[in-house]
């Protein structure tokens, strides 16, 4: 089939949709990002957060979502969308966002090891054997001219006593005053309470969310791009009310449930040859394998059980 066609698809996309049917499948299950509107809104204040002027008082982001939600991939398109050339004059390469994952024992040592990783320094990991850390990590923003620290999986810190909590956010103060630069808590709604035991912190992170879709617009527009990053040959009749009250119903409004429901959907279309999506594609149940609607799960819980250590 000749690779003028496929009309119905963007120009980057019809490329792909010549290629045999393992090429697509494969491309298919690639990662790949989907524009939508509640992301670009997000996007939007993260930009903010980077182009505020170093001062004392610097402004911070709590993103909240729910599982699923497609946080970790919006953080990973803020890097991304953020990265600047080599300088060659200088001989740096510049990071202004750094994207790390909060460590799942929330102490110092395991928060500077995650945060020298993300630096890419040829070290991170030796520093676990009693070396300071803190040091080094600060030399490195500063060279790397970091503006923005974004802590993926915020809530983790839950999982710490809670006075390791008060420790942590006492260095999250600490690192914001000595660097001025922002932080970018990332987590489930329970990211929340991490930081309430720190009202000075507390009051300098604003709260924005990447909501579950319901039926409107912005989803309706996402199914629309959703559909077009996948490589079918006909044009599939995606746009009803019905299938998004359906995809809303059977996910929760959850972007992966979305995306793995479509992604089938695609995969048996070529399989099968009919090369299009539509509502009678969502018939079958193994569409929805796994695609549970997982209202709050929490990922990590407050633990209540251990006992706080005399400081
Ligand atoms: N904008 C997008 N474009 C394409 N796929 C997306 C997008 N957002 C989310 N997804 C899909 O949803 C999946 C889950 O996204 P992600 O891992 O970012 O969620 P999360 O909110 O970080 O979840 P968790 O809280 O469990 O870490 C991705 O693997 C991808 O399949
Ligand atoms: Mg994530």
């Amino acid at each position: 089939m000749a690779a003028a066609g496929f009309e119905h698809l963007p120009q980057d996309v019809r490329p792909v949709a010549a290629l045999d049917a393992e090429a697509r499948i494969a491309h298919i299950r690639a990662e790949r990002w989907v524009q939508h509107a509640a992301a670009d809104r997000v996007l939007g204040y993260l930009h903010e957060a980077l182009e505020q002027p170093p001062r004392e008082r610097m402004e911070n982001v709590l993103l909240i979502g729910e599982s699923g939600m497609g946080k970790t991939m919006l953080i990973r398109k803020f890097e991304r969308q953020t990265a600047v050339a080599f300088d060659a004059v200088a001989g740096v390469q510049r990071r202004p966002v750094v994207v790390m994952l909060m460590p799942h024992h929330p102490t110092e040592t395991r928060f500077f090891d995650q945060l020298l990783g993300a630096l890419h320094a040829p070290s991170a990991g030796h520093f676990t054997r009693g070396y300071p850390m803190q040091e080094p990590a600060i030399r490195l923003l500063r060279e790397l001219g970091t503006r923005v620290v974004v802590i993926d999986e915020l809530n983790s810190l839950l999982a710490g006593t809670p006075r390791q909590q008060r420790v942590f956010l006492q260095l999250l103060r600490f690192l914001s005053n000595e660097l001025r630069l922002a932080f970018v808590g990332v987590g489930v709604p329970e990211a929340r309470h991490a930081l309430l035991s720190d009202g000075q912190l507390r009051s300098r992170f604003t709260d924005i969310e990447l909501p579950a879709w319901s039926l409107g617009d912005d989803l309706r527009d996402f199914v629309t791009r959703l559909t077009w990053s996948l490589p079918l040959r006909e044009p599939s009749p995606v746009d009803s009310l019905k299938l998004r009250r359906l995809l809303v119903e059977r996910t929760g409004g959850y972007t992966l449930g979305i995306c793995k429901a479509f992604e089938r959907a695609a995969i048996a279309a070529i399989r099968d040859g009919r090369e299009k999506i539509d509502l009678g594609s969502f018939g079958d149940a193994e569409i929805w394998r796994g695609v549970a609607t997982p209202r709050r799960q929490t990922k990590t819980r407050p633990r209540a059980d251990v006992a706080e250590p005399r400081a």
